[in-house]
């Protein structure tokens, strides 16, 4: 699939998703009713690129977030975060209690959402919870 810098907003719709056609032809699976603005797409692959304290992502309900300058200011400390540098996070944030509001501090974070095929919630058929964020 080429570089998403280089994809061209196409866009068209099925009954149960999305597609985004680049330069050559190629689909991918990232725009997706479930999809917010104007967001990346961004593989698991390529959040793990981003492992470690100066370059920090982690993936929470199918959404990435760059962590690093939060590292620091984490009140469950900067060690539990990078414990989940470059991967998925979703358990671990949910089976520590984080309140409504450290909910909402992920926002501060958000740079992108994985491509349809690699998410576990936000897709049609995808894991329920109740406290799943819009
Ligand atoms: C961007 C991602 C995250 C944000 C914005 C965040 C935010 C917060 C906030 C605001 C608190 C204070 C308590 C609360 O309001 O719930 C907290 C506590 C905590 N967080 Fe996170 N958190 C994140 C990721 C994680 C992850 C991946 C873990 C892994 C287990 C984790 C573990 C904890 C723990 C253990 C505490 C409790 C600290 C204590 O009470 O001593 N957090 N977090």
């Amino acid at each position: 699939m080429a570089k998403l810098s280089s994809i061209i907003s196409v866009a068209f719709y099925s009954n149960t998703m999305a597609a985004t056609v680049d330069i050559g032809g190629n689909i991918a699976e990232d725009a997706s009713p479930f999809a917010v603005g104007n967001d990346r797409t961004i593989t698991l692959e390529e959040v793990s690129w981003h492992d470690h304290a100066k370059d920090c992502w982690i993936v929470v309900y199918d959404r990435v977030y760059d962590v690093t300058e939060f590292l620091e200011e984490h009140p469950g400390g900067s060690d539990i975060l990078l414990e989940y540098a470059g991967r998925e996070a979703s358990v671990a944030f949910r089976g520590s209690g984080h309140s409504a509001q450290a909910l909402r501090a992920l926002d501060r974070f958000f740079i992108g959402e994985l491509p349809l095929h690699e998410r576990i919630f936000r897709k049609p058929g995808g894991y329920r919870l109740s406290d799943l964020p819009e």
